[in-house]
């Protein structure tokens, strides 16, 4: 290992903000959250950022279905994934959004820079327009027949059934996701990003080894095929930055995002932390930075990490990426998640069911370099994490704690008892070291195994159990146990990036000394060690087949890919008798109904509650109900929801609606019951 300390910056894409982090985002940050924590403790200065991805069409219409302002769902979403992330000891140094003031300020200097170079072209483009909603339709809300063989409601980019790829104006029968009418064909002005004039540049910056072999040959391909100008610019209305000297064009999302990156750098160097670390913006983004930036990415997103931001950072004076390393996709039992199979787990339905550092650890055993999807395979993952974690590893400690405590005060012995087996151990660090370092994560797991094996083998030949019956051999149990949690300790150096929180609980146990890669070259000796806690249980098959199933009962998370609009939940969330007793309802009379400016699906309902009471509820029936028609009406009100506060005011309860699929139905009382058949 060269002794030279690194500067390092460390990316993982940035989530957007619509939807909930789930097992299949987890493979990235727990990737880069390993290799973040191996170089930091290796000695280098890691920097790791991340941000919420904010803008686009589909947190702008989920905000608005939502009847909310896309900041305040953006701050819910934010809110929501540091959560998760943190539990599941994902470290980021700083976690921003791209919705924010250092961001557009990065993204206008760099639009001015390229528009100055004269990199910005502008040009007519024909695309799909809702004339209902008032918006130009990305292709994935466009949805159809496919051409090519039929199948019905397929996306305007692709057909799930039979792969073949158009646009949107090809499916035969083309309708608009937003409000369901066909769309017509429009022209707009659009800004085209003159990516093709850095082709030779991109090679050249590529032939220094950014990317690995794969993602090299793939963009072999897309050389060849040459590369075309990129569109980086939206029709409002959008969520995002409004472009300078236009009224109402607006920065695509795909370019402030991972502007990102260095707008949550920037905000971080700013901060105390940052400071109090010394850590300059410049010396990190000028071209001739003498530090290192890595970008960790699924293979999907591998176009706009190795051809677009390169291009685009070189032409606005900013240093290029030192590498980006991409990662495939997970699968579930060889199969796509799939929210029917319950295989569409969010991290938070993880956490309830299983240990976060499990799940870490299966990742780390299947990563390797390369850019092949990964499976989570479960029932091998329960083998797995038993055999490996709960069997082989924490078991070592377990075997030797006790003899400390009970027969020696808790206290190490002066010497090791095999100090060349401990040099060996020790020496393995190397190319473990190496292993993490060229993210072969998998190579090091059956290493750090392998020497696990080891250590137990040395406790079975030296039987302490046996030992501890003759007060004779009080010193060599010391010693053979001392052996034995200095094997752990190392084990437990080598594992660290992976089970951070575990080995946090380790360093208690071991009497609080630091775990630093370097650190295992000093065996702890004549040291006091606390009373053992049991560091990891077995997982159990039962749990697994209660997280798949709460699951597949779960809301619908996050789409696998945050570039298309969720698809609606399969309807099959149950609640108990509990929960639905928890309901008050109670008949109202709406007094006034208006529609609501800016929410073309509410009405804003004032009802009598009863008991004079007066309730404001807005509700999304304006496609089924003229607010003209609707005073005097007798509905029934929610009545101990929970006031929501909205865009144009707070919402106090609900009123009962049901659809049959096709119409809307305000739901209401019967004639009165007869009498005898009162309530009580
Ligand atoms: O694909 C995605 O989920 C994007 N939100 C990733 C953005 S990465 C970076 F460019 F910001
Ligand atoms: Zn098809």
């Amino acid at each position: 290992m060269s002794s030279r300390r690194r500067e390092i910056l460390v990316t993982s894409a940035l989530p957007y903000a619509n939807g909930a982090i789930h097992i299949g985002h987890l493979v990235e940050y727990v990737q880069t959250d390993i290799w973040a924590r191996y170089m930091r403790m290796a000695g280098h200065e890691v920097t790791y950022v991340c941000a919420s991805d904010a803008h686009g069409t589909p947190v702008m219409l989920k905000a608005r279905e939502e009847g909310i302002a896309p900041e305040v769902l953006v701050e819910r979403f934010r809110a929501e994934h540091q959560r998760d992330f943190a539990a599941f000891g994902v470290a980021f140094d700083n976690y921003h959004t791209t919705h924010s003031e250092e961001n557009r300020l990065l993204v206008e200097q760099i639009y001015q820079r390229l528009e100055a170079g004269g990199l910005i072209e502008r040009r007519d483009v024909e695309q799909a327009y809702d004339a209902e909603a008032g918006m130009f339709l990305p292709d994935r809300f466009v949805r159809g027949t496919c051409p090519a063989c039929g199948a019905p409601d397929q996306y305007g980019d692709s057909c799930e059934a039979c792969g073949a790829t158009y646009s949107p104006s090809d499916l035969l029968d083309p309708r608009s996701v937003v409000s369901g009418t066909t769309p017509v064909r429009r022209s707009s002005e659009h800004f085209f990003f003159r990516l093709a004039a850095f082709t030779d540049s991109l090679r050249a910056w590529l032939a220094g080894g950014a990317v690995g072999a794969q993602i090299a040959q793939k963009l072999e391909e897309w050389f060849a095929a040459g590369l075309r100008d990129w569109d980086i610019s939206r029709d409002a209305p959008y969520f995002g930055f409004r472009i300078p000297g236009t009224r109402d064009k607006y920065f695509y999302v795909w370019l402030d995002a991972p502007v990102g990156y260095l707008a949550s750098l920037r905000q971080y160097c700013g901060s105390e932390a940052g400071r109090s670390r010394g850590l300059e913006f410049e010396r990190y983004a000028s071209p001739a930075s003498p530090t290192e930036m890595h970008h960790f990415i699924g293979k999907d997103i591998a176009y706009f990490h190795t051809l677009f931001w390169p291009a685009v950072l070189e032409a606005s004076g900013f240093r290029r990426p030192t590498a980006v390393h991409v990662h495939g996709f997970l699968t579930v039992n060889g199969q796509k998640m799939s929210k029917s199979r319950g295989t569409f787990i969010s991290a938070a339905t993880w956490l309830e069911h299983l240990d976060p550092e499990a799940l870490r650890y299966y990742y780390a055993f299947k990563l390797g370099s390369g850019i092949d999807d990964i499976d989570l395979n479960l029932e091998d993952f329960v083998a797995r994490v038993n055999a490996d974690l709960v069997g082989k590893f924490v078991n070592l400690a377990s075997r030797c704690a006790g003899f400390i405590s009970r027969g020696h005060g808790g206290m190490l012995a002066a010497e090791l008892d095999d100090l060349k087996l401990y040099q060996r151990f020790v020496e393995a660090g190397e190319s473990i070291g190496r292993w993490y370092e060229a993210r072969e994560y998998g190579r090091a797991m059956r290493e750090i195994m392998r020497l696990a094996d080891q250590a137990n083998r040395y406790i079975d030949e030296h039987k302490p159990w046996q030992l501890a019956r003759d007060p004779a051999q009080a010193a060599r149990v010391q010693q053979v146990c001392t052996q034995g949690l200095n094997l752990f300790r190392v084990l437990m150096i080598y594992l660290a990036p992976v089970l951070p929180l575990m080995a946090s609980r380790a360093q208690t146990f071991l009497g609080g000394q630091p775990l630093d890669w370097a650190d295992r070259a000093r065996p702890l000796l004549s040291h006091p060690i606390a009373a053992y806690e049991p560091l990891m249980s077995r997982v159990e098959t039962a749990a697994i087949t209660r997280m798949l199933e709460h699951s597949r009962a779960a809301p619908q998370a996050a789409p696998p890919s945050g570039s298309q609009p969720a698809p609606p939940a399969d309807g099959d969330e149950m609640i108990t008798i509990d929960d639905f007793l928890k309901v008050e309802l109670r008949i109202a009379t709406v007094l006034e109904a208006s529609e609501v400016e800016g929410a073309d699906r509410l009405l804003r309902l004032v009802l009598d509650a009863g008991a004079g009471e007066q309730r404001t509820v807005f509700s999304g029936i304006r496609a089924g109900y003229d607010a003209a028609q609707l005073a005097g009406r007798q509905v029934i009100l929610v009545a101990n929801l929970q006031p929501r506060k909205m865009r144009f005011g707070i919402s106090e309860g609900m009123v009962l609606a049901a659809a049959d699929g096709e119409q809307l139905f305000l739901v209401g009382p019967d004639a009165p019951a007869p009498a005898g058949a009162r309530v009580s």
